[in-house]
């Protein structure tokens, strides 16, 4: 299922953007946004297929479908130990939107909410749209524990959200129980809101487990917010679908209700919710047998770029990006990422703050969601300019 032969080029060079390989000049082959350069699984186009046969478009439910909150529902019940009821769900058109949403439902101009650094530019980017204040906590790279005495720091009278991304993306860290137990604590004494952004939590390699912050307790569960969607998992990022989960109906409420689903305003596409109950319904086998995939690639990406003088990265313990440490090459990551481009003509993000904030200065991030043929030759060029 992940051999090269199955990537079709030119229809990625026509259909995949968001700095991929529609956007990139002809030749270059790029690493950044992560999206695989796989079709996806075959029982989701069959699903879309049937529903489209009979031409109905209809109207959906603003809460969305009841298939699709039953499988999400059994989804975080049965995979993620989470007890959950399709009532107190519902489908949004990506978790960007989720984590928007949650900003607008739970947040009003000064408040503050913390998130971690480096960590995917969606956070600030919602926390801000909402004229709340983003305030980080370092997470560097690594798998040193993180010490959440320095998190309770940060706490004001202004704080009113902990914002967590797990597995964290560009580091690739997965949370231990005991981590997010602490985590879920300090919430919990400071009656903060959680919001838990789980869109990689399938992406996790062994021996690493993955838990979700609201499996812990009832306690902390009634404070999370859970998002979750299907771009990552599934390849489905055009599709744009993706869930928010509270534990109570008054959270579930404030969320609807920020949505403006019920005016139509917005509202996840039937479609696209068809399209995902399938992956959840009838795709785990492609998913399993993606990770395996996954788990290959970044052997092989984590252990070439060692071997890369002034390169350093660290093996990520799940999502499917290397971030690696470029500072003992004496450049910066614009400079590193202007090289790759020109001369090796590999695409790369820097670790710019408006990326992934000031904690990823000194490091670029790879997307490894492609063949071992591309990837080998991928960072092959890389080591040819980089001496
Ligand atoms: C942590 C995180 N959350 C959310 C998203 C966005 O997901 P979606 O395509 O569903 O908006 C991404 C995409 O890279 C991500 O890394």
């Amino acid at each position: 299922m992940f051999e090269h032969s199955t990537i079709d080029l030119d229809i990625l060079k026509q259909r995949a953007y968001n700095l991929r390989w529609a956007t990139v000049p002809a030749g270059v082959i790029p690493l950044t946004a992560a999206d695989p350069d796989f079709p996806g699984a075959p029982e989701i186009s069959e699903a879309i297929q049937r529903f489209t046969k009979d031409r109905y478009f209809c109207y959906g439910p603003p809460e969305g479908l009841p298939a699709f909150k039953e499988s999400m529902a059994a989804y975080f019940t049965n995979k993620r130990n989470i007890p959950a009821s399709p009532d107190l769900l519902f489908p949004v058109d990506s978790a960007a939107f989720g984590i928007y949403l949650t900003c607008k439902a739970f947040l009003s101009a000064g408040d503050e909410a913390i998130i971690f650094d480096p960590v995917d530019f969606l956070f600030r980017y919602s926390i801000e749209a909402v004229g709340a204040v983003a305030v980080p906590f370092p997470i560097p790279p690594g798998d040193a524990p993180v010490s959440f005495e320095r998190l309770e720091q940060l706490i004001t009278k202004k704080t009113k959200m902990i914002c967590l991304c797990n597995p964290l993306n560009p580091t690739g860290k997965v949370f231990t129980k005991t981590e997010l137990t602490q985590l879920g604590g300090i919430a919990s004494k400071h009656d903060l809101i959680i919001m838990s952004d789980e869109i990689w939590c399938d992406i996790v390699y062994a021996p690493h487990v993955y838990t979700s912050i609201a499996s812990l307790d009832e306690e902390i569960r009634n404070r999370t917010i859970t998002i979750t969607g299907f771009s990552k998992s599934y390849g489905l990022a055009g599709l744009r679908i993706g869930a928010v989960m509270a534990s109570n109906p008054v959270h579930f409420k404030k969320l609807m209700d920020a949505s403006l689903h019920n005016a139509t305003i917005h509202g996840a596409n039937v479609l696209s919710q068809v399209a995902a109950t399938a992956a959840l319904d009838k795709c785990g086998y492609w998913l399993d047998s993606f990770v395996v995939h996954l788990d290959n690639m970044r052997r092989l990406c984590v252990d070439t770029l060692n071997t890369i003088p002034g390169f350093n990265c660290i093996a990520p313990e799940g999502c499917y990006v290397a971030f690696t440490n470029i500072e003992g090459t004496n450049k910066t990551s614009k400079e590193i990422q202007e090289i790759l481009m020109n001369d090796a003509k590999v695409a790369v993000v820097p670790g710019l703050k408006e990326w992934f904030g000031d904690g990823a200065t000194g490091y670029i991030r790879m997307s490894f969601a492609t063949s071992g043929e591309l990837l080998t030759e991928a960072l092959s060029r890389i080591k040819k300019v980089i001496v």
